[in-house]
């Protein structure tokens, strides 16, 4: 049977960067994110007797299937779901990306979570929501919260099965409409130390990983109480100072990841700039040298005008609170 699913990625306030166990994808801490509006994936899926054997359309480039990426990746999750289906039929899919994948614009969350809704509905699987969001997760961490619109929170979890390390959702995209993402693009190409084997690294490897873990519960905490009571302040602050300190464990790790290049820190730089002269902003970044910059609907004008002022401007792409991962008839073959 065929089905599509359209999801859109997700951008952590609070970062998940490690991992407690790495063949289920459990985190070693809690994150919260905010679903964009943009930044989507469109998957089809097909099993059966139709597709001869699994295959891979990215972003209209067939991926070699016999890589040991695509084992690692995309075929062990088919493998999981097919275990769960209790079928043995190829899977074809195709999947398009209105964005740039693997630079750091969580391409994997969107991915993943599309995939897994079009599975579940090809495979009559009847998962649930939250099942639905750890079945995500299989693939990709990030992608768990991508299944929800809006704020969503991924419970750490204590179950060594990962059954209760899904998604919830704190506040859905009504809750906070005013909230901006300027998503600033300083280099599209794919980068080259890939999420999962930069965070295993660095929890094998950097000095500063235990104090990351002692600091994550506190940001968790603000970031939830500033996302239910909309106090702006609260949740940036707490989200930019969230992000430098997954930076430093990153950069701390041997061999050390360093995601930024030169327009990366010019943005970071004017970003404190302007908020010490009252235009309040702040700035996350994740593993890529992308710089997403929060703000409140009304001052986004005004960010973007500067940013186009920069010595080296950036593309801009601005993103509000989006909505949940959603089937849809609009198939891709
Ligand atoms: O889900 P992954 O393996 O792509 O990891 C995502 C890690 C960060 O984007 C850096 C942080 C996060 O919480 O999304």
């Amino acid at each position: 049977m065929k089905a599509s699913a359209v999801a859109r990625a997700n951008i952590a306030l609070v970062k998940y960067w490690g991992k407690r166990d790495e063949e289920r994808i459990l985190p070693a801490n809690g994150s919260i994110s905010l679903t964009l509006d943009g930044f989507t994936t469109l998957t089809t899926v097909e099993t059966g007797p139709r597709a001869p054997r699994d295959e891979l359309i990215l972003d209209g480039k067939a991926r070699g299937t016999d890589t040991r990426e695509f084992r690692e990746t995309v075929s062990r999750f088919i493998g999981l779901v097919r275990h769960e289906a209790g079928m043995l039929d190829p899977v074809k899919i195709v999947s398009r990306n209105d964005f740039p994948t693997g630079a750091g614009l969580a391409s994997s969350a969107s991915g993943y979570a599309a995939l897994a809704c079009a599975l579940n509905e090809a495979l009559a699987l009847g998962l649930d929501a939250r099942e639905l969001s750890i079945l995500a997760r299989r693939g990709s961490g990030s992608a768990t919260r991508s299944v929800f619109g809006g704020f969503v929170e991924w419970v750490r979890g204590e179950r060594g099965d990962g059954s209760d390390s899904h998604a919830v959702p704190l506040a859905g995209p009504d809750h906070w409409p005013a909230f901006r993402m300027v998503v600033c693009l300083t280099d599209t190409q794919e980068k080259k130390v890939k999420s999962r084997a930069g965070m295993a690294s660095s929890v094998a490897t950097s000095p500063f990983w235990g104090g990351w873990l002692r600091c994550v519960e506190a940001d968790l905490e603000a970031v939830r109480h500033g996302v239910a009571s909309r106090d702006f302040s609260l949740v940036g602050a707490t989200a930019e100072a969230n992000a430098l300190k997954m930076h430093a464990v990153m950069m701390t790790t041997s061999p050390s990841l360093l995601y930024w290049n030169p327009r990366t820190v010019q943005i970071l730089q004017a970003v404190r700039e302007w908020r010490e002269g009252g235009l309040e902003c702040y700035f996350t970044m994740d593993a890529g040298p992308q710089v997403k910059i929060l703000c409140i609907e009304d001052v986004s004008p005004e960010i973007r005008t500067r940013l186009s002022r920069l010595p080296h401007p950036p593309d801009v792409v601005e993103a509000s609170p989006g909505e949940g991962v959603a089937l849809t008839e609009k198939h891709l073959f």
